[in-house]
């Protein structure tokens, strides 16, 4: 819980207390701290001051750097810390004093603030039945100016319901796939849309074959759990023509099929539907924050195991847009179910710009690291407004060259497209196949496969799914802070 109000060590557990560097000299304990360098105000420090005054309470000094070299992404890393300090003091309630300067406004604190606790805050332990911390933590932001307050609450309900799309985003990718398989996370989008007023359709087995998505189903046919067609609609602005299609990679589990993975490659393959549940919490935040936009978001979600039913390598397949495709090998299972969800999102909802969300390919991971997603993209103002909402959001992105030597990688001598482009340029490869169902439409393809799981704990994300690029997806359609103060990168 998370809420606008004034409080002081007298009300609450714990108070966290920003300081910039520049500032050590304003007190005394602060000047003693950083002479014997115990505490320096750097980035990503905390230092805990127990008092035994009104009974056991606790200062948190956090440091936030510089002013000069202060970043909204280092403040929500050193929010993270200090949420998490504040979590093992076994506080309950805790305030913190927002950190207003000519690179973060009041609103903007209070949006990277909330962001930062909340998913700081986050855990998938619902298995576990051991004794342990279930307390909830209730966290006041002080300091918000009077006459801002209405803006601020503005400001934390949309933060909140951003958080909590991130947060929706996790749990959908942290689940095992004997809990979450087409059917039941059709289901819990279902659920959703709901309780939010979210319009969500869902299509069985014989109407993706009415629709002839032959290749979502050539891979869909290997499991007895069957696929499903998800679709989200938000049609915020009944003005315009404009709709933005999300397609989320919708693996509930890839074992590879006949090109089996190894175990240890395998064992987090739940996690193999991260795209789709990027595109579920984003569709989320915008639809419960109201969103002036259209967005359509679709999911082809199924298993990729091993059956009689299975495709195998060597197969040739249709698809929905009626090319052919040589299957070189059944792990390549994300790209042919993307094509015909791409087909069908401009076919069947006449999305007008389409950015697709998958876990594609381990390339991506040799390339890029954890840290940011891959991009292919055919629109250079597409992708530069990505990078501008990255800016804000921390979340990272780096494009590839996707250039006319890549695609032929894909041709096949018996079909019209092969699923596999060789082992160079895999994750060039994998995007660029379904950029050839795109149809000239702008288009961004984000590969996750590096970003959308964390093996450990680490600033505001926890282990297991992170909810990347939830926060991107939302920054790219909703309205910019009004504010004037200086982007901060
Ligand atoms: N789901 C995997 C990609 C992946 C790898 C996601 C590691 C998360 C972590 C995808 O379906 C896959 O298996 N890709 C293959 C493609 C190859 C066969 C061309 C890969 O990357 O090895
Ligand atoms: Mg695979
Ligand atoms: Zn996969």
């Amino acid at each position: 819980m998370i809420q606008i109000k004034d409080v002081t060590l007298k009300d609450v557990d714990a108070m966290i207390v920003p300081v910039f560097e520049e500032q050590l000299s304003e007190s005394e304990i602060l000047t003693q701290l950083s002479k014997s360098k115990v505490f320096m105000g750097r980035e990503e420090e905390v230092f805990v001051l127990p008092t035994t005054e009104d009974g056991l309470k606790y200062t948190l000094y956090m440091g936030v750097g510089t002013k000069e070299t202060f970043t909204t992404e280092g403040f929500r890393k050193s929010i993270a810390k200090a949420i998490k300090e504040a979590k093992k003091l076994k506080v309950n309630t805790v305030g913190i004093s927002i950190c207003v300067s000519d690179k973060l406004c009041v609103g903007g604190n209070v949006k990277s603030i909330t962001e930062a606790a909340l998913l700081a805050n986050y855990t998938f332990d619902k298995y576990q039945n051991k004794e342990i911390d279930k307390e909830t933590l209730t966290i006041y932001l002080c300091g918000v100016p009077e006459a801002k307050l209405k803006r601020a609450n503005e400001v934390l309900e949309e933060a909140k319901h951003i958080a909590d799309g991130v947060i929706l985003a996790r749990d959908l990718t942290n689940e095992p796939s004997n809990v979450i398989y087409p059917e039941t996370l059709a289901q819990k989008v279902v659920e959703m849309g709901q309780e939010i007023g979210l319009e969500v359709e869902v299509m069985d087995e014989k109407q993706i074959a009415e629709l002839g998505m032959k290749a979502f189903l050539a891979v869909g046919a290997s499991s007895e759990k069957q696929p499903r067609l998800i679709v989200m609609r938000h049609m915020g602005d009944s003005e315009s023509d404009e709709i933005l299609g999300l397609v989320g990679k919708g693996l509930t589990y890839d074992t590879g099929g006949y090109s089996l993975k190894p175990s240890d490659s395998m064992k987090t393959m739940h996690s193999d539907m991260g795209g789709a549940a990027a595109v579920i919490g984003a569709m989320y935040a915008i639809a419960k924050n109201e969103v002036k936009k259209n967005i359509i978001a679709v999911v082809a979600a199924c298993e990729n195991v091993i059956s009689a039913g299975s495709y195998k390598p060597g197969d040739i397949i249709s698809s929905m847009a009626g090319k052919t495709i040589e299957i070189g090998n059944t792990d390549a299972e994300g790209r042919l179910t993307l094509a015909d969800a791409v087909t069908y999102s401009i076919e069947k909802e006449k999305v007008t710009k389409i950015i697709d969300v998958a876990t594609l390919t381990g390339a991506v991971l040799v390339a890029l690291g954890t840290s940011t997603t891959g991009v292919i993209t055919n629109d250079t103002d597409f992708y530069e407004e990505l990078v501008k909402v990255s800016e804000k959001t921390g979340e990272k992105f780096w494009r590839l060259p996707s250039t006319k030597e890549y695609a032929k990688l894909n041709k096949s001598t018996v079909a019209d497209l092969k699923n596999v482009g060789g082992r160079n340029a895999g994750t060039i490869t994998a995007g660029l196949f379904i950029g050839e169902f795109v149809q000239d439409l702008p288009w961004m393809h984000l590969d996750i496969a590096g970003t959308s799981w964390a093996d450990s704990s680490e600033g505001y994300l926890s282990k297991g799914g992170t909810g990347v690029p939830v926060r991107s997806l939302y920054a790219l359609v909703a309205a910019p802070c009004p504010c004037h103060h200086k982007d901060t990168k």
